[in-house]
Parts: structure tokens; C-alpha cells; sequence
């Protein structure tokens, strides 16, 4: 079954025999469409927070997995550098790599052969043509994730990557399974919360928002992904609403 449901997200992150209309890349590819406006509205609220550079560097993050958090962030990425923005995406759920499948790579000179000293910060750093972004893949997979995520090494990366970059986007592991987006929380400027319809059960999403906030993270914004706008008779499926979480 596992093996059914992954052939399934895996034809439907590569595109190959895709089975639903799903639009991957729909900024991009759908420019005028609802979707792309309510990330418009997204990137001028960054832009808007990030005045003073001191939101930079951007984690996203879910409770549970496969509630959209590569996508969102591809498509907010994509919209950045449409405003000239010099953004660089990080691939840090160093558990279960996706951005390597999301952009049709292999998952190799990436953050993890980078980290153990085998290549330099340039061949680790990939650039994405279809969606005009630098980025960077976990690499070779290693059991020793938790100290990856506490190291200076990491922290000085991160550190480095601001000084070249307008925007650093995290994409993390979802919170209820591994701590690890709690440990990548303490590098990041702030959170972008996403939360799809009918994926995790309510109890689950508060206790999720409850652990980030014991942790004294700044969740920056809420995403509800997947929102069904026909229910509220639009006539759109998979639309982001945003709601800023700063007052
Ligand atoms: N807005 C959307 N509408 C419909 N389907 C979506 C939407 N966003 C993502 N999906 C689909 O949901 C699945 C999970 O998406 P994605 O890989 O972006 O989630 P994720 O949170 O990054 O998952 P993971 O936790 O495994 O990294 C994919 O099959 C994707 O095609
Ligand atoms: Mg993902």
C-alpha cells in the first residue's frame, strides 16, 4: 500500500503520467488564475515584514507531512525572483529528501556532502532554470541528522547564505513526527505555517502550533492550503488563503 500511495506522489511531483490536472508550478504556469493572485498577496506581505532584512531567512513548515509545504514554497520562490528577488531554497527535511523529485534531479552534492567536508559551498549550490532560483538538495542520505541540524557548520551556511541572498527558504519536516524543525527554528527569522484542508485532524494541528510556541517561535503566517473555494461558491479548488499571524 506505502509503495502504491508513493508511486502515486511521485508521478504526481515529476509530472510523469500525471494522473489529475494538479498544476505543480501554477504561478508560473497560470499567471492570471486566483491561485497566483493569493500569492501575490503573500510576497507583498514579505515584502512588507522583510523591510528591514530581518526577515530573511524563512522556514515552512506543517504538522503532518503532504500538506503542500514544497509546493507553496516553490511557487512563493518562483514569485520572488519574478521581483528580482536573489532567493535560494533549502531542502532540510534531511529524513525524507523532496525537493531532488520536485525539481527533476538527482539527490546528490547536496547540504548533507557539503556539511561532511566532501565538496565546497559552489558545487553544492544548484540553479534551477524553470523557476530562476538557486538551491540546494540534502544529498547523501546520513543517520546523523540531529547533529547536522545543531552544528555551527549549519548555522554559519545559513549564516553565509544571507549575506548572498534577498530571500533563504527553509523547506522543513512537519512538526508532530521529528523535532527536527524545532532545532532548524532557531536559525530562521521565522515560520510560515501550512495547514491543508482535511489533512490533520484539529487536535493535532493545535498541539502542532503549541509546540512552536513553547519553543518561543515566531510564526510569521498561517497558510490554509487546499481550501475548497467552490464550497464557498467561487468555483476554485486548491487555493491558498494566507492570514499574517503579526498584528
Ligand atoms: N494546493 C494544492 N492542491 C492540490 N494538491 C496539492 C496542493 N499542494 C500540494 N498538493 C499535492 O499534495 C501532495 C503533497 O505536496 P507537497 O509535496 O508539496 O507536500 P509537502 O508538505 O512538501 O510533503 P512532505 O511533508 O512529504 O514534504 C503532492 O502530491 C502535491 O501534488
Ligand atoms: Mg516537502
Amino acid at each position: 500500500m506505502e509503495k502504491v500511495k508513493q508511486a502515486l506522489v511521485d508521478q504526481l511531483i515529476n509530472g510523469k503520467n500525471r494522473v489529475t490536472k494538479y498544476n505543480y508550478l501554477v504561478t508560473k504556469n497560470d499567471p492570471l488564475s486566483f491561485t497566483t493572485e493569493s500569492f501575490q498577496k503573500i510576497v507583498i506581505d514579505l515584502d512588507y515584514l522583510n523591510i528591514d532584512d530581518n526577515h530573511k531567512v524563512l522556514q515552512f513548515t506543517s504538522t503532518i507531512p503532504s500538506e503542500g509545504k514544497t509546493t507553496f514554497v516553490s511557487n512563493l520562490a518562483y514569485l520572488l525572483q519574478q521581483k528580482n528577488k536573489k532567493v535560494i531554497l533549502l531542502d532540510l527535511d534531511l529524513r525524507r529528501p523532496k525537493i531532488n523529485r520536485a525539481f527533476g534531479v538527482p539527490n546528490e552534492n547536496g547540504i548533507n556532502d557539503y556539511m561532511s567536508g566532501k565538496i565546497h559551498l559552489e558545487e553544492a549550490i544548484k540553479h534551477s532554470d524553470e523557476i530562476g532560483i538557486d538551491y540546494m538538495v540534502t544529498g547523501e542520505t546520513t543517520s546523523l541528522v540531529t547533529n547536522i541540524l545543531e552544528s555551527q557548520k549549519l548555522k554559519d551556511l545559513i549564516a553565509a547564505l544571507r549575506e548572498k541572498y534577498d530571500y533563504v527558504l527553509l523547506d522543513t519536516p512537519p512538526i508532530i513526527a521529528v523535532s527536527d524543525s524545532i532545532l532548524i527554528s532557531k536559525m530562521a527569522d521565522g515560520i510560515i505555517f501550512i495547514i491543508a484542508q482535511g489533512k490533520a485532524k484539529k487536535t493535532l494541528v493545535k498541539e502542532a502550533i503549541q509546540t512552536l510556541k513553547k519553543y518561543d517561535v515566531n510564526i510569521i503566517g498561517i497558510v490554509f492550503n487546499q481550501v475548497k473555494m467552490d464550497q464557498a461558491g467561487y468555483g476554485y479548488k486548491n487555493n491558498y488563503n494566507y492570514y499574517s499571524a503579526k498584528k
